[in-house]
């Protein structure tokens, strides 16, 4: 048998009958997949040659394997091979190119077995189909143009020409699509660039050959990957920023920043500063992650003005790029203002006359513009002022007479302060001291001095002191003293006084005599040390007191011894009659010269009075016959001193009215034996003292031819008078005592430097004096 092969159409289908010759009769068919339950595949009784009665005699049905799964059946009325169950050719072979379902048909009586081959053609009921709805892939934006990537192709389920048969991609500007076989893949025509695209969508059509033609699509998700092709771009070339000095740690000064176009860590920005110096770093410091830059130490306009800073922006693999910042520093008013002493003059004289320039005074301040502008001024109760000079330079001046007396040292405050806000202000003190000029002569505390000493002082006793102050320094406030030369009595008063030249204490140079002179002046001087030296004088008046030393001096009646004088009383004198007068002086004066008579003894003592101070003697009664005629009186004269001194006298009285009647005068001597003691004494002295004399000026005569002094007759300390004039005596009228007119007339004046004698001639008589007038007088 020749195998027929039919080919029929039926509906859209097509399939071939094709007669295979078998031994029990095979028979195939061939028919396209997917025909509904009930499409008649082909008639088996015709194909066979069968009765069509025969077929359900003969119980004929369709068998398989026990395994597979029936597809079609038969129809025993008509002998049609009919599709029983869904033919889906992709689910019974899969991508195998033929598909054939193996039946049987199963004849009995007798049993007959046909082998039905069912060829399953395949239909286009598939679609391409990709794997996934998005590819996604990855490309870096540095990939060159020609790269290519490989895309999953689609698949199809039919096979065939209804399997894929081409693929088309969208159109886009930067890929085409290259096939070649089963690999598909996209090729980089044009370069990507991340930073303007960064993600593409592309889709790809895979189409089959089927009619009609199915496609499937798929959509390509391409993340552009970053390249580091970017560099930081800081957002200005120059950041400018102020700062004023002093600013504290962590001031923001200035934030810098960049883009970077790439992302991740390409376009991650870092800064750092470029190359700069070692003090830019210890002064600030840029925040590698923000770009803020930060003070971290001292900024100081007086050291730098401004500041000119790299900054460098890096991203993460490390290109970069540089800004520059400059941070301009402005002033604050933080340096107070500083004085400063150029010269000075130091110490200056008093006598400095007002507007001399004693110093210069410099004054700087290290801040800038009003901060630098210093006012100067010193204190006010000084007199000295400020004179501006040259820039910032200062004279100090005197403004008045210095006084170092007042005012000897000045400290000198000099303010500067500067025109800031706040303004700022420093002082320094200037020590100036005022050197002395002798310009102040000593001045004596008092305008005059007296001192009071008595007489018969120990020559160096102490008269008094003068004080003279001199408020100089030094030298030239150093007092000495000194007498200034003078006579006193016609001798230089350095015989009489001297002075302690540092003291001022004035002493007696000898002893006073009160009865020579009472007072005298004498002038001290006061001087400094000073060159010119400078002094004033004063007066001194020494004022001797008198002591009691010397005794009344009786001058009438002569003392006894001499002559021997007798009053006549008058017989017939009554009581209260004056009869005679006690005559006596007193050198001394005052109470010292105060005298008074007493009658010490008497032959008849109820006789005579004596006028206690008039010295006058009178009878006390009538004289009687019984009354002796030789009357004898003792008078003691007392001065009045303390303690008193007395001399006594005798009287003689004749109670007679005829001096010739006196028998022998002689006999009333009341007692000669002192008397003639005394004449003794005299003589003795006379003769010691004329041997002395006569000594003293011997050798006096010696030195005097050596020397030739014809000032003095005697050197040393001790001055002894030339002449030896008398005091007047004191007024002491109605005492009793003698008045004034009874003078010491004649003095033993001999220059002896150890005694003079002095005799006293009485006012009536050339007599000798009484033991009492002879005085010793020792002028040391
Ligand atoms: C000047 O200052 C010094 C030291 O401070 C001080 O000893 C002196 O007494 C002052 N003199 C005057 C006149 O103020
Ligand atoms: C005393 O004064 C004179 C000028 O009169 C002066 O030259 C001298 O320095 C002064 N002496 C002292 C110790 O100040
Ligand atoms: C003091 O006296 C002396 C001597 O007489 C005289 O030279 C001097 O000028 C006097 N001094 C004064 C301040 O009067």
């Amino acid at each position: 048998m020749a195998p027929i092969i039919v080919a029929f159409m039926s509906y859209r289908f097509y399939f071939i009958l094709l007669f295979l010759p078998v031994a029990y009769g095979d028979i195939s068919y061939s028919f396209p997949e997917e025909m509904k339950r009930g499409s008649v595949i082909g008639n088996l009784a015709k194909d066979l040659g069968l009765e069509t009665g025969a077929l359900s005699n003969r119980r004929a049905r369709i068998d398989t394997d026990e395994t597979e799964k029936r597809y079609c059946d038969i129809n025993v009325n008509n002998g049609e091979l009919v599709v029983a169950d869904r033919i889906d050719r992709e689910g019974l072979c899969g991508e195998k190119a033929s598909c054939i379902l193996k039946h049987e048909l199963v004849l009995e009586n007798p049993l007959e077995l046909h082998r039905i081959n069912l060829h399953i053609q395949d239909i286009n009921d598939n679609p391409p189909e990709f794997k996934e709805e998005t590819i996604s892939i990855e490309i870096h934006e540095s990939a060159d143009r020609g790269a290519r990537f490989v895309i999953e192709e689609a698949h199809d389920v039919d096979v065939g020409q209804n399997s894929v048969q081409q693929y088309s991609l969208q159109k886009n500007d930067h890929f085409i699509l290259a096939t070649s076989g089963n690999t598909v893949e996209l090729v980089l025509d044009k370069e990507l660039d991340r930073e303007k695209q960064q993600d593409i969508n592309l889709v790809l059509t895979a189409l089959d050959g089927g009619s009609p033609q199915r496609s499937g699509t798929v959509v390509i998700h391409v993340t552009v990957l970053d390249a580091n092709d970017n560099v930081p771009v800081f957002s200005q070339a120059v950041y400018k920023a102020s700062l004023p000095e002093n600013s504290p740690v962590d001031t923001v000064v200035v934030t810098v920043s960049a883009t970077d176009a790439d992302e991740g860590i390409n376009g991650d920005v870092t800064y750092e500063f470029g190359h700069v110096s070692e003090d830019v770093k210890k002064i600030f410091s840029i925040d590698p992650k923000v770009g803020q830059i930060r003070v971290i130490g001292t900024v100081d306009y007086e050291t730098t003005k401004s500041f000119e800073i790299r900054v460098k922006a890096k991203d993460g693999l490390g290109l970069s790029s540089y800004a520059k910042a400059i941070i301009s520093i402005s002033d604050v008013n933080d340096n107070a203002p500083v004085v400063n002493l150029k010269s000075l003059t130091n110490p200056i004289a008093e006598n400095t006359p007002p507007g001399t320039e004693v110093g210069i005074i410099n004054v700087q301040d290290r801040d800038s513009d009003n901060n630098r502008q210093v006012r100067c001024s010193i204190q006010q109760n000084v007199p000295f002022k400020l004179v501006p000079s040259i820039k910032n330079y200062y004279s100090l001046v005197t403004t008045g007479q210095l006084d170092r007396e007042l005012v000897s040292d000045y400290n000198i405050t000099i303010s500067a302060t500067d025109e800031g806000s706040p303004p700022l202000s420093s002082s320094k003190t200037v020590q100036l001291s005022v050197a002395d000029i002798n310009d102040n002569p000593p001045v004596f505390e008092e305008q005059s001095y007296s001192a009071y000493v008595s007489e018969n002082n120990k020559p160096g006793s102490t008269l008094c002191s003068v004080t003279a102050r001199d408020p100089d320094w030094r030298q030239n406030g150093t007092v000495i003293y000194s007498l200034l030369p003078g006579e006193v009595n016609g001798a230089p008063v350095s015989s009489y006084l001297s002075v302690n030249g540092d003291t001022g204490v004035i002493h007696a140079v000898r002893s006073f005599d009160y009865e020579q002179f009472r007072s005298f002046k004498v002038q001290v001087m006061a001087r400094d040390n000073g060159s010119p030296p400078l002094s004033s004088n004063v007066t001194v008046s020494v004022f001797i007191s008198d002591v009691n030393d010397n005794s009344p001096q009786i001058l009438y009646p002569a003392p006894e011894g001499n002559s021997f004088m007798t009053e006549l009383v008058p017989k017939a004198a009554h009581g209260g009659s004056l009869v005679s007068k006690v005559i006596a002086v007193d050198a001394d004066s005052g109470q010292n010269a105060w005298l008074s008579y007493y009658i010490v003894k008497s032959t008849d003592p109820g006789l005579f009075t004596i006028g206690v101070h008039s010295g006058e003697i009178r009878t006390q009664r009538d004289i009687s016959e019984s009354d002796s005629m030789k009357q004898n009186l003792i008078v003691s004269v007392k001065d009045n001193g303390q303690p008193s001194l007395s001399a006594t006298c005798s009287m003689y009285l004749l109670i007679s009215d005829n001096l010739a009647e006196v028998p022998e005068l002689k006999d009333i001597s009341y007692d000669d034996k002192n008397s003639k003691l005394t004449s003794y004494l005299i003589i003795a002295l006379v003769s010691v003292s004329t041997f002395f004399l006569t000594f003293i000026i011997i050798i006096l005569g010696v030195r005097f031819c050596r020397r030739r002094k014809p000032r003095l007759l005697f050197d040393g300390a001790v001055a002894i008078p030339s002449a030896y004039l008398p005091p007047n005596y004191a007024d002491v009228d109605g005492t009793g005592t003698l008045r004034s007119t009874y003078n010491y007339d004649a003095y033993l004046t001999t220059g002896s430097r150890t005694s003079d004698f002095k005799f006293v001639s009485s006012y009536n008589d050339n007599t000798l004096p009484a033991d009492q007038t002879l005085r010793k007088k020792f002028l040391l």
